[in-house]
């Protein structure tokens, strides 16, 4: 099959490499001329964990070509896939559609024969009737259908989800885009993968919707954190004792600072925005951004009451600012509602991430970006740890100690037991464990 990808953000380069990698001949378009030029290059402009190799290998493999011209492209794919972004637009929180649209007039311009346009971009309920409408103003019928195909990759996980998804979901009823669809993802048939195929809107909701729920299941643990805080109980002990129930599930029960990241402080806004829109409501999801919004700016105030309530002149080092492990995304990062509470509080900062420091220099100030964890405690009077790295997952104490005015760590993953830490002299505050 001939695959074209608009947009090589995340999605699109992630997905584009994956299919290249199926066999599949893929082009990845984007306008931006100097993000084409690195990755004809080999530079890969995002750190994901095995892009850099996959997207090697299939390019020398001549399946994997990038360009900034869409016409050749467009012209010969089988399917043409829209991955471009849909940020949150500034002050209605309504994902903003225009990048999507904007592909769609460019696809009914180019496309020549039977083309499925497929969009893989987190969209609200609907947009697919909306492509359809802009190339139908272009276009007959029979010469495309507009299929919805979310993705479900998380970050520093991306390669391994598309390649092993728990199910692929393919909104449309056209049955000739589906047998172009069942093609593109006939290696996961061999997997026995669930191929779902349902309504172009249903498929546009499931998105949201399994966002919304994990978004969720992390705040209510969130919660029960607190109240484990107040009553003396241990958050993942609940989180295993209901985990364990199989209509729960284990995963997505880690208490922490709060959810961040690309899609669920975006998706969980816009689908309550749609949600209001058509005069249905979902409280749970309106709560649950509230909830996640307060308790980022909350994890502050943990690290000035571990310091006794005053953090002026302190100087606090701080373990991870991505979102997430193995991503320098720092969208919606909780290290940036916490950073800036602490300096206005008077706090002095240093800092060390794996691979976000670049991107945070941009988005913070007077933080001083340290060498490494150690180089960060350096001199510091308490350390905080805000992602989980697995690099920080067993630092030596000793060494953390000696480096610390006083002996103060804040976990804010839960990766350290407080019984070791407590044994090993710390004065040790963690999330939702006594
Ligand atoms: C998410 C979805 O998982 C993915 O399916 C979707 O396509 C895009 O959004 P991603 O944003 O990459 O992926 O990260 P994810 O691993 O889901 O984590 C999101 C946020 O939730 C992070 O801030 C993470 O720290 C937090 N989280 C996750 C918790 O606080 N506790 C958990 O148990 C799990």
């Amino acid at each position: 099959m001939r695959v074209t990808m608009i947009g090589t953000g995340y999605v699109g380069l992630v997905s584009g490499a994956c299919f290249a990698d199926f066999g599949h001949v893929v082009t990845c378009v984007d306008k931006d001329a100097s993000k084409i030029e690195k990755l004809k290059a080999g530079q890969i402009p995002i750190y994901e964990p095995g892009l850099d190799t996959l997207v090697e290998q299939n390019v020398q493999a001549e399946r994997l070509f990038f360009t900034t011209d869409p016409e050749e492209a467009i012209k010969s794919a089988d399917a043409v896939f829209i991955a471009v972004g849909t940020p949150s637009r500034r002050g209605d929180g309504h994902a903003d559609l225009s990048y999507v649209y904007g592909a769609a007039e460019e696809i009914a311009d180019l496309m020549d024969g039977y083309t499925v346009v497929v969009n893989k971009s987190t969209v609200p309920v609907g947009t697919g009737d909306e492509v359809e409408a802009i190339i139908s103003k272009k276009r007959t019928g029979d010469e495309f259908a507009v299929v919805s195909n979310p993705e479900f990759l998380r970050e520093g996980a991306a390669i391994d989800d598309f390649k092993r998804p728990d199910r692929v979901v393919v909104g449309t009823e056209d049955e000739r885009a589906q047998n172009v669809m069942q093609e593109l993802y006939r290696p996961l048939y061999l997997n026995e993968t669930p191929i779902l195929f349902t309504s172009r809107r249903t498929s546009e909701l499931i998105k949201y919707a399994a966002n919304a729920f994990l978004a969720v299941k992390i705040t209510f643990i969130n919660e029960m954190a607190d109240l484990c805080e107040k009553v003396g109980a241990n958050v993942q002990e609940v989180s295993r004792g209901i985990g364990l129930d199989n209509r729960i599930g284990k995963k997505f029960l880690n208490a922490g600072p709060g959810y961040g990241g690309s899609c669920f402080p975006k998706d969980t806004l816009a689908l309550t925005k749609t949600a209001n829109d058509h005069g249905s409501p979902v409280r749970i999801v309106d709560t649950v951004v509230e909830v996640n919004a307060a308790r980022k700016k909350a994890m502050a105030t943990k690290v000035i009451d571990a310091m006794g309530g005053d953090v002026s002149g302190k100087t606090i080092g701080v373990l991870g600012l991505a979102f997430k492990p193995n991503t320098d995304d720092m969208r919606d990062a909780p290290s940036l509602d916490i950073i800036p509470a602490l300096q206005e509080a008077g706090a002095k900062i240093r800092a060390f991430d794996p691979e976000a420091m670049e991107e945070s220099s941009h988005l913070m100030k007077d933080v001083m970006f340290c060498d490494g964890p150690y180089h960060a405690l350096e001199g510091a009077d308490v350390a905080v740890i805000i992602t989980e790295w697995d690099q920080f997952r067993a630092l030596d104490m000793e060494r953390v100690k000696s480096l610390l005015s006083t002996p103060t760590v804040v976990d804010l993953r839960n990766i350290y037991r407080p019984e070791d830490m407590a044994a090993k002299g710390f004065n040790y505050t963690s999330v939702g464990r006594p």
